[in-house]
Parts: structure tokens; sequence; C-alpha cells
């Protein structure tokens, strides 16, 4: 099924990441306090309420992320409360939460006939292997890039693969007063 096909079904796929500004996701020891210190102010900049983010992550159905960024989130604290989410790995796993379940196989089929019936809102969040792959097949929709105003200059790259070249639809700038900007584009139509 192509994107443009996925979409009129109803589904949509938002691949969300926070970059540091020279494109890494991940210091090499997975350290994350670079995703939280907070750095200068930036006067123009919105703020929102932790209610309007609960508001905002309530809209979200259902969570797809790389077995690593599964373990990560296990090691910090699980950050995805009792939404839905769907680990992509070919191992096998000890039992998990109840709101966890383990994918191994196709993607197109992962999203095509296992989440697109259930879900609406799906959030790719994560690793850059998995995201990859989601993009290399056009099952994403939307991204979503968070750019923390940080240089790593070493780490885990954003997009590290073979992408062919694709222009995407800028649809929102947010820029945030502690610094961070938030960009999102819709993918390009077939
Ligand atoms: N800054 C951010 O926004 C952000 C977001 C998310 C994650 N992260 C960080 O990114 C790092 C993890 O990213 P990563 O790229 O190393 O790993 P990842 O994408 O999270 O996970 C990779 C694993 O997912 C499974 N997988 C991926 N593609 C698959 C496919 N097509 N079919 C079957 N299984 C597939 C494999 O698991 P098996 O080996 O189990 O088969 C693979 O080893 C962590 O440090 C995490 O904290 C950062």
């Amino acid at each position: 099924m192509s994107r443009s096909e996925g979409n009129a079904n109803g589904r949509s796929v938002t691949l969300h990441m926070v970059s540091s500004l020279d494109g890494f996701i991940a210091k090499r020891d997975n350290s994350v306090s670079w995703l939280h210190s907070t750095g200068s102010v930036y006067e123009r900049g919105v703020s929102i309420s932790e209610e309007e983010t609960a508001t905002f992550l309530k809209e979200i159905n259902c969570y797809v992320l790389g077995s690593r960024t599964y373990e990560h989130a296990l090691e910090l604290g699980w950050p995805y409360g009792d939404t839905p989410v769907v680990v992509v790995t070919s191992r096998e796993w000890p039992p998990a939460r109840k709101s966890v379940e383990f994918y191994s196989g196709d993607l197109k089929t992962l999203v095509d006939v296992q989440l697109a019936p259930r879900y609406r809102n799906i959030w790719l969040v994560g690793g850059a292997m998995l995201c990859q792959r989601f993009l290399e097949l056009s099952l994403v929709d939307e991204i979503m890039l968070t750019i923390a105003p940080v240089l790593l200059g070493d780490g885990l790259r954003l997009f590290g693969g073979s992408l062919t070249e694709e222009r995407w639809n800028l649809k929102n700038v947010v820029a945030y007063k502690n610094s961070f900007v938030e960009l999102s584009y819709s993918a390009p139509t077939a």
C-alpha cells in the first residue's frame, strides 16, 4: 500500500525525534542530560503547560519503537504511560507491561494490517535504525523534528543511511522559550 492509500484509510504515522544541532539523537554513552538541560532563554519563544502537553499526548493512539529504544526507555523510566506501544524486534522478550506488544516481520504489514485498523494517530519515536527503515519504505506521513540547542560532536546519527532525495512540505515551526525548535513536515504527495 502506498503512503497516499494509507492516508485515505485515515491512519497517520508521525516520526518524532529530538536531534542535536549537528544531527545526533544519542550520545555514545547513551546519557540524556543534553535533552533536558536548560540553555539560554529565547524570549520570543512559547512555553506550554503540563496540562497542554498532557492533552496533546492523549491524542496519540500508539507508539512504535525499535528494541534498543525500548531497552533505553526501560532503563530511564517509562515515558509512554498506558498508551499502546509496539516494539519492533526479532528477539524473544520476557513478558512486559500490558500496553506493550512485540512485532517481528514486514514493516508495511505492521502499519497497514496490524496498526491502521486499530489506531489513527501512530507515533514512530525511534531509534535511528527503525526510523530509517520506515522512511525507506515510505511509511511516514509526517516528520516532527525537535532541534535541541546543543552541538554534541559525536554519537548516533539521526539519518545515517541511504535515503533518496525527497522534498517534504513544511507545515509548522514552533520555537520554545527553552531554545528548542520544533519543525513539522508532511510527506511529499505522490
Ligand atoms: N533523541 C531522540 O529523539 C531519540 C528517540 C529514540 C531513541 N533515541 C536513542 O536512540 C538509540 C537507539 O536507536 P538505534 O537506532 O540504535 O536502535 P532502534 O532503532 O531503537 O532499535 C534497533 C532495533 O530494532 C529492531 N529493528 C529495527 N528495524 C527492524 C526491522 N526492520 N525488522 C525487525 N526488527 C527491527 C532490531 O531489534 P532486534 O535486534 O531486537 O531484532 C534492531 O536491533 C538509543 O540510545 C535511544 O535512546 C533517541
